[in-house]
């Protein structure tokens, strides 16, 4: 474990000194997304209110609702007791997410993993380490920022054998579909200027006209919700998720570069980088 830590360490540092000057001459204007564009290829996706709480009930197609009828506290506490999908029957904690309720920068995963699923909290095993050195590397603490995921419960290839260490897997359209209502609410209860997506589960469920993430990350867009009414605007950038960074350390130098976007749009520079 000591060792893991060390080597996460080193490949940190390795990926802030990818960080160097030449890496900061980002375009002034970095390129945003036509938001009109991104409404029209929307799919309709059923808005998700959490009140329903029957398992594996489609929810009904209500209008959106007004952003203020909800709070963080409120939200989780129905997370904890969803059972909108299957992942309820499994899991062993809901893990509704966590960080400054007032953050100016959101983080938004996948879902959780075994260690998550034992904890109830985001980003707690290994690819939370490497999260938690990306956002000390961008110049924040942990608890300066929300941090959640697109689902809350754990999604399992195989759901008979939970001790299993591997048996993880990404949320299929369903799962997402029926808990996106949380994290929308949540984005709106937290009222963030910036949202970073990890991953192509999370930049393509958030950022609509997005086919692959490599399509779309290192860019800034407008955030646009689908089951609520989105409170005040929000920017959103997608870069790789940290688990396939641990698998893929090759892709550490682009996440930064996504990164830095972000940090120039937000006016600020990484104190690490420097
Ligand atoms: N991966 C995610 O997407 N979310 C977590 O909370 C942990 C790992
Ligand atoms: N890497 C990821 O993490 N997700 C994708 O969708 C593509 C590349």
């Amino acid at each position: 474990m000591k060792k893991e830590i060390r080597n996460l360490a080193g490949d940190l540092k390795k990926l802030i000194s990818a960080g160097s000057e030449e890496d900061f001459m980002i375009p002034a204007k970095p390129a945003r997304a036509d938001a009109a564009a991104a409404v029209s290829a929307e799919p309709v996706l059923q808005p998700a209110p959490p009140q329903i709480t029957k398992p594996q009930t489609a929810a009904p197609a209500t209008a959106t609702e007004p952003a203020e009828s909800y709070t963080l506290e409120s939200i989780a506490k129905q997370i904890l007791s969803c059972q909108r999908c299957a992942l309820g029957a499994t899991r062993i904690k809901a893990v509704p997410g966590e960080g400054n309720p007032k953050a100016r920068l959101m983080f938004i995963g996948e879902g959780p993993g075994y260690e998550e699923d034992r904890q109830g909290r985001p980003f707690v095993g290994k690819a939370g380490q490497l999260l938690d050195k990306i956002i000390a590397a961008m110049g924040f603490k942990r608890e300066e920022v929300f941090i959640a995921n697109m689902v809350k419960c754990h999604p399992m290839i195989d759901p008979q054998d939970p001790e299993k260490r591997g048996n993880d897997r990404a949320p299929v359209p369903d799962e997402i579909a029926l808990c996106r209502g949380y994290v929308e609410r949540q984005i709106n209860a937290v009222g963030p200027d910036y949202i970073v997506a990890l991953g192509g589960v999370a930049a393509k469920s958030l950022i609509r006209d997005a086919k692959s993430l490599s399509a779309i990350r290192g860019k800034i867009y407008d955030l646009e919700l689908s089951s609520v009414q989105l409170a005040k605007p929000v920017k959103i950038l997608a870069t790789y998720h940290p688990a396939a960074l641990l698998r893929n350390p090759g892709w550490k130098k682009d996440t930064w570069a996504d990164l830095k976007i972000l940090l120039a749009d937000m006016g600020r520079t990484p104190p690490s980088a420097v």
